[in-house]
């Protein structure tokens, strides 16, 4: 299939018309890649389990993985939901439009595909804070059912270029509204009476849904901390999504870890010098402070090492650009687990296979 491109610009006039060609391709079932604030996605009918199939396809995800339904208003959610509780209205008035995905018990006559939900009886539902993202959803008139706009597997596109190298050829159209503002995708939460539990951390923190209400806990596996939850009973709600291996870079990735920052940059040197005598082509993440201490063939930065914000939004396209760069050894030092960071290091562990080293 011959995949459109639509580059918004200054031309309001134009970007609309190409919003409208969008929405018309979504109503007829088709598969659009879009920008949200968090990373792109790739947008289909949620009620039509035909587009939900071709979603999919496109992508090659497993089917037992359900997807993210995307609304532009609260009153859209009379369809997907019966009954919403007290704790949920605050969390959506504070959140949303934001990166924030909240797990629902599904409504019994809902008109969505089943393919949206995989079978589960809850629903994945997000009112995303971007104006094209809200806009095609308008349009459409249909809540969209969509997935990061990612091979299975790969990292999560935060520019309309990740997305064509993808997809190209296997989806209808994309709108280049050029790079996504968070660059990590969002938080999912469950609420269970007045509990929170995070399914999968994001850049609406912990803290920052303590205001709401203090009980939140974490509710997915966190390798190699001692932190969290490891182990779980069958009230604790999971997402299917978080069991795959996600993320990864074609060469291997290893993170270094410590408190001295000295430790850390002497152990990526080194692996990176004994990688060298292997004949890899090697590569380092760093910090912008840090650019210019290593020696390897490609150092790339995500960020200063105190804009958290920056790391976010760096990490994807650096991982992307080590594969164009067709690196086989690359060794990344971690950022803090602070905050966003949490999230980060939940990506970039994800990326390494687990391979982390603490010096
Ligand atoms: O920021 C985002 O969330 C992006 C943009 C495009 O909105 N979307 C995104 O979708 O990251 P995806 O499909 O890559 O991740 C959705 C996550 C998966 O881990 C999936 O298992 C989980 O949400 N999920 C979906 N429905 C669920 C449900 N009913 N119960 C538990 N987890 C669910
Ligand atoms: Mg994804």
């Amino acid at each position: 299939m011959d995949t459109m491109y639509w580059e918004l610009s200054e031309d309001t006039k134009k970007n609309n018309e190409f919003i409208q060609k969008a929405a018309f391709e979504i109503r007829k079932g088709n598969v659009i890649g879009f920008p949200t604030e968090t990373v792109y996605g790739l947008g289909a009918d949620a009620t039509s389990t035909e587009a939900v199939s071709n979603i999919f396809n496109a992508k090659g995800r497993p089917s037992d993985n359900p997807l993210i339904v995307h609304i532009s208003n609260k009153g859209q959610l009379q369809d997907l939901v019966d009954s919403i509780s007290e704790t949920t209205n605050l969390i959506m008035d504070r959140f949303w439009p934001g990166p924030l995905t909240i797990i629902f018990p599904i409504k019994k006559d809902s008109n969505l595909s089943e393919k949206v939900t995989a079978g589960l009886d809850t629903v994945a539902v997000r009112m995303p804070n971007h104006p094209i993202a809200l806009s095609l959803i308008k349009e459409a008139g249909c809540p969209i059912a969509a997935p990061s706009a990612n091979r299975s597997g790969k990292p999560s596109p935060t520019e309309a270029k990740h997305v064509k190298e993808d997809l190209d050829g296997r989806i209808r159209g994309l709108i280049d509204g050029g790079a996504t503002g968070v660059g990590i995708e969002s938080t999912v939460i469950q609420i269970k009476d007045d509990n929170i539990y995070i399914l999968r951390p994001g850049s609406i923190t912990e803290s920052q849904l303590q205001e709401i209400t203090p009980s939140v806990e974490f509710s997915y596996e966190r390798e190699n901390s001692n932190q969290g939850n490891t182990s779980y009973d069958e009230q604790t709600p999971i997402s299917p999504g978080v069991k795959y291996k996600h993320y990864a870079p074609n060469g291997s990735l290893t993170i270094i870890k410590g408190n001295e920052e000295k430790k850390v940059k002497k152990c990526i040197q080194i692996g990176v010098n004994e990688a060298i005598e292997r004949g890899e082509k090697t590569g380092v993440l760093t910090f912008t402070e840090n650019k210019s201490e290593y020696n390897a063939d490609v150092v790339l930065t995500y960020g200063s090492r105190n804009r958290i914000d920056e790391t976010a939004h760096e990490l994807y396209a650096a991982l992307r650009l080590f594969d164009e760069k067709k690196v086989t050894s690359i060794f990344a030092e971690a950022c803090s687990e602070e905050g966003m960071g949490l999230a980060v290091m939940n990506r970039l562990k994800k990326a390494a296979g687990n391979q982390v080293v603490q010096v």
